[in-house]
C-alpha cells in the first residue's frame, strides 16, 4: 500500500541447504488430528516439487504466453486460464446460515461488517483440510478506503463509522471447497471467523507485561486488543498463520511534539487521517501513550481453532512488518524472516532456541517465544552479517536507553540503528526457494540519495529508486547462520525511461515496484507489483499499465507477465493448492484514487470491478486461478 504519510525515514538519521533442512518427521509434524495442513510451500520445503533446478528436466518451467501490458478494468490471464472471483469484501464469512448480505450502498452496519469479509485483501494462506475435502483461506485485510466503506465517506464522522472501519480491518478465515472445478465458500462453517481491530489477544515472549505495553485498560500489559494493517503473512509448519501489523502508527493521533521514541516510529498529530481517535480514545496517543507500542507485532493465529486467542509474539521484534516467512533449520529450529516496509528500515530474522515438536499448534505454542532476533547488514563485498539484537551486548544496554530485553524488542528500530544495520529501500515480502535463496522485494524509495536522506549503497544502488528491486542471499550454512552471500535478482524498471537509473536489468517483461512474492510447488518465484495510484499520477510509470503478476523462470531467469489487474488495484497475496492446480491471488483496492480515499459520490470513478453493477462499488477480492485443462498453474 501507499500511504500519504511521511515515512519514518524522516526520523531515521541514524549450498542447497534447503531441502535437507526439513527432516523426515516434518511431514508428520504438520499433520494434526487428521486434518492435514500442509500448504504448497511445505511441499517445496520437503523437496517434493517437480524440481526446477537449472539444467534439470527437459520442459521449460513457464508454459504460458506472456500477457500484454494493458489498462483494462478487468483481470487478464493467459489463454487457457480462468480467474474466478471469490470472497470479495462484504460477503459473509459464514458464521451462520443467516449472515447479513453485502449492501451495495455501503449501508451495512459495523456489526454486520464484523461478520463479513473485511476490506482491502492482502496476504493470504491456504490450509488444506484433506479429511474434510475442503480448505481454509486465511486473508489479511490491510486497511480501509472510508470513501467506499461508508455511504457519505468521512463527511460526518461517528463512533459507529469508526467501529465499522475497525471491523473491516484484521483477518477473515473462510472455508472453501471446489465443485466441478469451481471454488465456493462453505457457509456456514465451524472454521469461519473474523478477527478485527477489537479482537482480544495476548502478548507472549520477552516483552509481554513490559511497562511500555501497560495501559489503563490493561495494567498488566498482557492483553492487547486487535490487530490492524495486516499486510504480509506466513504459514508455519505446525499449521498456524503469522500475520503482520504494517503501518500501524498512522492509526494513532500523536502529540505535536512527540518524544524521541514516538518520533523514531513516525508518531505525529492526526496520524494518517483515519480519525479513529475522535471516537475511540484508545487511538489517541496523547491520552494513551503506550497504546502504539502494542502494535507492530507479528501475530500467530490458529485458523483450525476458532476459539483460540491470537498471540502477539514479542520475541520476533516490533516493526512495520510486511513479511513473516518461516523456514526450519536442519535441526528443526524455526527461522522467521521479516522486514519493515518503510524507507530506510531494516531486514530481520528470528531463530528459535528450541526445535519444532510433533503435535501441531499446541505442541509448538511456545516455540516463537524464545530465541534470537538478528538484523541484517549488507556489505559491499557481497557478503552480509546477521547482528544479534541481544540486550547487554553490542551497546544495547542501559547507557543507550535499553533497560532490558523488552526494551530492545519494543524499540527494535533504535536497537538496529545502534548496530549499524543496512537501511533498505522498503523491504516488503520475503520468500525462499528450493535452492535456498532468500528473496526480498525492495519496492521503491524515491527518497534514496535525495536531500539529507541516506545515499546509495551496494545493496540499494539507485538514487530516487522509484522502480524498486529484488535482493537475494544464501545463508553461509543453515538458515540460522550469522553470515550470508547476497546479490541482486533484478533491478526493476522501464527500458523506455529517459532517466538511466529507472531502466533496470529485467530480462523479459517489464515491471516496477515489486511487492508480494511467492514460490510455488515447482520452485517458481512469482512477483506481484504495487505501483501506487499516486505514483502513476506522477507520470514516470505511464508505460507499465496496471499492476501485474509475473513469474521468474528458474532455469533461464526470464520474467514473464501472467496476469494484469483491474484499474487502480495492486496485486498482493498469493498461495495455492498443494497439487498446484489452483492459485489464489488477491486483488487489493481496485479503483484506488491518488489520495487513497474515494469520493463517496463517485465510487465507480476509476473502477467498477468485479461486479460491474450500475449501483456497485469496486471491491477487493480473492481470485481462484485455474488452468482450463486442469494442469499445474504456470506450466
Ligand atoms: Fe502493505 Fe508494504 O504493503
Ligand atoms: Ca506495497
Ligand atoms: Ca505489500
Amino acid at each position: 500500500m501507499y500511504l500519504p504519510y511521511p515515512s519514518p525515514e524522516d526520523s531515521n538519521d541514524s549450498a542447497n541447504p534447503y531441502i535437507h533442512h526439513l527432516s523426515a518427521p516434518s511431514r508428520r509434524q504438520v499433520l494434526r488430528g487428521g486434518l492435514g495442513v500442509m500448504g504448497a510451500q511445505w511441499f517445496v520445503a520437503l523437496g517434493l516439487s517437480a524440481c526446477a533446478t537449472p539444467g534439470q528436466g527437459s520442459r521449460p518451467a513457464l508454459g504460458f504466453a506472456s500477457v500484454a501490458v494493458n489498462t483494462l478494468d478487468q483481470v487478464t490471464v493467459p489463454e487457457g486460464y480462468e480467474a474466478q472471483v471469490l470472497v470479495p469484501w462484504g460477503e459473509p464469512v459464514g458464521l451462520s446460515g443467516e449472515d447479513p448480505a453485502f449492501k451495495w450502498d455501503a449501508s451495512n452496519t459495523a456489526a454486520e461488517q464484523a461478520v463479513q469479509l473485511g476490506m482491502h485483501h492482502d496476504g493470504i494462506q491456504y490450509l488444506p483440510l484433506p479429511a474434510l475435502g475442503t480448505g481454509l483461506l486465511v486473508i489479511n485485510h490491510e486497511y480501509t478506503d472510508d470513501g467506499l466503506l461508508h455511504r457519505d465517506g468521512m463527511t460526518t464522522w461517528t463512533a459507529e463509522k469508526v467501529r465499522k472501519s475497525q471491523a473491516a480491518h484484521g483477518l477473515s478465515i473462510v472455508e472453501v471447497t471446489q465443485e466441478k472445478g469451481r471454488w465456493k465458500a462453505v457457509r456456514p462453517s465451524p472454521f469461519a471467523r473474523r478477527i478485527t481491530a477489537n479482537t482480544p489477544m495476548r502478548f507472549s515472549g520477552p516483552a509481554a507485561g513490559h511497562p511500555l505495553l501497560r495501559t489503563a485498560a490493561d495494567p498488566q500489559g498482557m492483553s492487547p486488543m486487535g490487530t490492524l494493517n495486516n499486510c504480509g503473512n506466513g504459514l508455519t509448519p505446525w499449521g498456524t498463520v503469522l500475520t503482520t501489523e504494517e503501518n500501524f502508527i498512522g492509526y494513532f493521533n500523536g502529540p505535536a511534539q512527540p518524544d524521541a521514541h514516538g518520533k523514531r516510529w513516525g508518531l505525529r498529530s492526526g496520524g494518517a487521517g483515519y480519525r479513529w481517535h475522535e471516537h475511540d480514545a484508545r487511538f489517541d496517543a496523547t491520552r494513551h501513550p503506550n497504546e502504539p507500542n502494542r502494535f507492530g507485532w507479528i501475530v500467530e493465529i490458529d485458523p483450525q481453532d476458532p476459539s483460540s486467542v491470537p498471540v502477539k509474539r514479542t520475541a520476533l521484534g516490533r516493526g512495520s512488518h510486511e513479511a513473516a516467512r518461516i523456514v526450519l533449520t536442519r535441526e528443526g529450529r524455526a527461522v522467521v524472516y521479516s522486514g519493515e516496509d518503510a524507507r530506510f528500515e531494516y531486514i530481520y530474522k528470528f531463530v528459535s532456541r528450541d526445535r519444532m515438536q510433533p503435535g501441531g499448534a499446541k505442541a509448538n505454542q511456545h516455540l516463537l517465544d524464545h530465541g534470537t532476533l538478528y538484523v541484517a547488514r549488507f556489505d559491499a563485498n557481497g557478503r552480509g552479517q546477521w547482528m544479534p539484537l541481544t540486550h547487554g551486548s553490542h551497546q544495547l544496554d542501559a547507557a543507550r536507553g535499553f533497560q532490558d530485553a523488552g526494551d530492545v524488542l519494543i524499540k527494535t528500530r533504535q536497537a538496529s540503528d545502534v548496530l549499524g544495520a543496512t537501511k533498505m529501500d522498503r523491504p516488503e515480502w520475503i520468500e525462499v526457494d528450493p535452492q535456498g535463496w532468500v528473496y526480498v522485494t525492495l519496492t521503491n524509495n524515491s527518497n534514496r540519495g535525495v536531500g539529507n536522506s541516506p545515499g546509495v549503497d551496494a545493496a540499494n544502488p539507485r538514487a530516487n529508486n522509484n522502480m524498486g528491486h529484488i535482493i537475494r542471499w544464501k545463508e553461509s550454512g543453515d538458515f540460522d547462520a550469522t553470515s550470508f552471500e547476497w546479490n541482486h535478482l533484478v533491478l526493476a524498471g522501464d527500458p523506455q525511461q529517459a532517466r538511466p537509473q529507472a531502466k533496470g536489468t529485467i530480462q523479459g517483461d517489464v515491471f516496477a515496484c515489486p511487492d508480494g512474492l511467492w514460490v510455488d510447488t515447482r520452485g517458481v518465484l512469482w512477483i506481484q507489483t504495487d505501483i501506487s495510484s499516486n505514483t502513476i499520477a506522477k507520470g514516470e510509470m505511464s508505460g507499465l499499465g496496471h499492476n501485474a503478476l509475473l513469474a521468474v523462470d528458474p532455469r533461464s531467469g526470464e520474467i514473464r507477465r501472467f496476469l494484469v489487474g483491474p484499474a487502480g488495484c495492486e496485486i498482493t497475496g498469493m498461495t495455492g493448492t498443494t497439487d498446484g492446480t489452483t492459485v489464489f491471488v488477491n486483488i487489493q483496492h481496485p479503483g484506488e484514487t491518488p489520495s487513497e480515499r474515494s469520493d463517496p459520490n463517485r465510487p465507480r470513478q476509476y473502477s467498477n470491478w468485479p461486479d460491474f453493477r450500475a449501483d456497485g462499488r469496486p471491491r477487493s477480492a480473492t481470485l481462484a486461478i485455474r488452468k482450463l485443462d486442469g494442469g499445474v498453474v504456470g506450466t
